[in-house]
């Protein structure tokens, strides 16, 4: 059996040609194979959400999924949000509504929240609280991360309509 595996992974939209030992994670393909180094490690396994990314449109713990079993699925990372100098409605609501302080656990929230509500723009305060409440911050007290993807959600619809 192979070291390595040769695949190509679409992340964002571009497709990245690495090599990658089967036992490799998500998490570690992106930041260190792909250099996307937006996806974020704290725990590493399973609990503290940092790692967030969307996958076929569902969000996923990176650390939890291999590298290889993502080939031939749509990956997007916290790097593929911004529209050049446009931030995502989320990120300029956490920017705005100070969502964010060291900032660790930001990319994985706002994946979190892209993907949920691109699912569901429609979600009510308490779906939407308890989404959220899959992910771990350590600053800021969770009320205006809330805050944050709450005025994105409405933005959201808005553009929508
Ligand atoms: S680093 Fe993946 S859930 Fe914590
Ligand atoms: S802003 Fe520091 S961990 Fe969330």
């Amino acid at each position: 059996m192979p070291d390595k595996i040769a695949i190509t992974l679409d992340v964002n939209g571009k497709s990245y040609d690495v090599n990658v030992e089967p036992r490799r994670s998500l998490a570690d393909v992106l930041r260190e194979d792909c250099g996307l180094t937006g996806t974020h490690l704290g725990c590493e396994h399973g609990v503290c959400g940092a790692c967030t990314v969307l996958v076929d449109g569902r969000p996923v713990r990176a650390c939890l999924m291999f590298g290889v079993q993502a080939e031939g699925k749509a990956i997007r990372t916290v790097e593929g949000l911004a529209d050049g100098d446009v931030l995502h409605p989320l990120q300029k609501a956490f920017w705005e509504n100070h969502g964010l302080q060291c900032g660790f656990c930001t990319p994985g929230f706002l994946m979190l929240a892209v993907g949920a509500l691109e699912e569901n723009p429609a979600m009510s305060e308490a779906e939407l609280r308890d989404v959220l409440s899959s992910n771990l911050c350590r600053c800021t007290g969770y009320q205006n991360i809330v805050k944050a993807v709450r005025l994105a959600a409405d933005e959201m619809r808005a553009r929508r309509a």
